[in-house]
């Protein structure tokens, strides 16, 4: 990559394309995804940008260096090589974080303590020091080590991107915000389209989609780490925000849904919702979806139905994949997304095979992404066979 910096755009297992495209339509076109990572050319510049407006990427890392590495003086001689006071100002504060997969360095903790020690030697040299202050801005060094290929990056964001702001209680069993905001990507569902989550909890997936409808940059509302650092200039946080702020869309109806069993999760959805700045364009309710109607013959309906082990919690599942079998086997315009981790759901839920079905993590359990398609709505059918027959 020839751009002055390279940043990489962490991600959950399954969900690399998907932030690809968040990064490429950003305006990046170096971009390369790997497992777990986006790394795209960027400028200085495009830092609180990326940051400002990523939706589904966990972070935002500084790519410093990359090499082999298979013992702590190789790690520490080519950490020590590389110009970390380029980026770390000499008052800076650094801490280093560090993991190794299938790697000759097996020891996290050693690999950890050798890169402290090697980034702080060449501190204090360039910097004609012989005692570092670290009073300064917040600089984390993730050191990851996989098959003895080391990379060196700094976290941009500091705490996670998944931490919008909105969230002040989690109600039972949350989303990641990154993950709900994913769900929403990965449907049909469009800012002039309904949607419905049946059993929304603290309402994650629907805030994400109300913020996606009304261009709502997700971390307009959080502070990040790279606030602090030399390289960015003030003026450029500030022209971000200010950009994202005029960016917003308030214009028009958004048609999103939220309903739980529990009045308490509602209570909390409401508040988070209010809080993101969508109070306005949900509406939530407490009903049991074993309640639920729908009256309309198209819409897209997306929820993370409660999963457990336990008896009692398996006959309340057969019960909740009932009532969803019920209220959506006649409604062919209605396209379904169930995440669980409950791999019978589709053996309950008999409208169709799903369309697809992908792997992805919520926090460390592996679930299911079932995406059920509906059929199209006469209008969308009709644009579609006139674009056909332009082609
Ligand atoms: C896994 S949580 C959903 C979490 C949500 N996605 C979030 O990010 O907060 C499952 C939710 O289903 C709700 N629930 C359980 N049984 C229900 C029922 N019969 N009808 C409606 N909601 C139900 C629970 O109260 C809980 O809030």
């Amino acid at each position: 990559m020839t751009s002055p910096i390279t940043l990489i755009a962490t991600a959950t297992f399954g969900l690399e394309m998907l932030i690809k495209q968040e990064v490429k339509a950003l305006g990046f076109a170096d971009v390369q995804a790997t497992d777990a990572q986006v790394a795209f050319g960027a400028t200085w510049e495009d830092v609180p940008r990326a940051n400002l407006w990523l939706r589904c990427a966990d972070r935002l890392l500084l790519l410093m260096g990359t090499f082999t590495a298979v013992s702590f003086d190789e790690l520490f001689e080519r950490t020590k090589a590389i110009p970390w006071e380029t980026v770390i100002a000499a008052d800076g504060r650094f801490t280093v974080n560090a993991k190794t997969v299938k790697s000759t360095l097996q020891s996290a903790r050693s690999c950890q303590a050798i890169v402290k020690k090697a980034v702080a030697e060449r501190l204090k040299a360039s910097y004609g020091v012989t005692w570092l202050s670290e009073t300064g801005a917040e600089f984390t060094i993730q050191v990851s080590l996989l098959k003895d290929v080391a990379q060196l990056m700094l976290d941009t964001s500091g705490v996670g991107l998944h931490k919008r702001g909105y969230r002040a209680e989690a109600g039972e069993a949350p989303l990641k915000e990154t993950l709900a905001a994913a769900l929403v990507q990965l449907s049909f569902w469009r800012k002039d389209r309904l949607l419905i989550d049946p059993m929304c909890g603290s309402g994650t997936i629907l805030i994400e989609a109300a913020m996606i409808g009304r261009n709502i940059a997700p971390g307009l509302r959080r502070r990040f780490a790279a606030e602090g650092w030399p390289t960015i200039a003030p003026a450029a946080w500030q022209r971000a925000r200010q950009e994202a702020a005029a960016a917003q869309d308030h214009n028009g109806r958004l048609q999103l849904f939220g309903y739980d069993i529990d009045s308490d999760a509602i209570a909390i959805a409401c508040g988070n919702a209010q809080k993101a700045g969508v109070g306005t364009d949900i509406q939530f309710a407490q009903k049991d979806v074993k309640e639920l109607w729908l009256d309309q013959q198209y819409g897209i309906l997306i929820t993370n139905p409660p999963y457990g082990q336990r008896l009692s919690h398996f006959q309340e599942m057969n019960n909740i994949y009932i009532a969803l079998n019920k209220m959506l086997r006649k409604k062919r315009g209605w396209s379904v997304y169930v995440l669980t981790a409950d791999k019978k759901f589709p053996d309950y839920f008999k409208r169709a095979h799903p369309d697809r079905v992908r792997k992805l993590y919520n926090g460390r359990v592996e679930v299911n992404y079932y995406q059920y398609h509906g059929e199209k709505p006469e209008a969308d059918k009709t644009v579609e066979s006139v674009a056909r027959a332009v082609v």
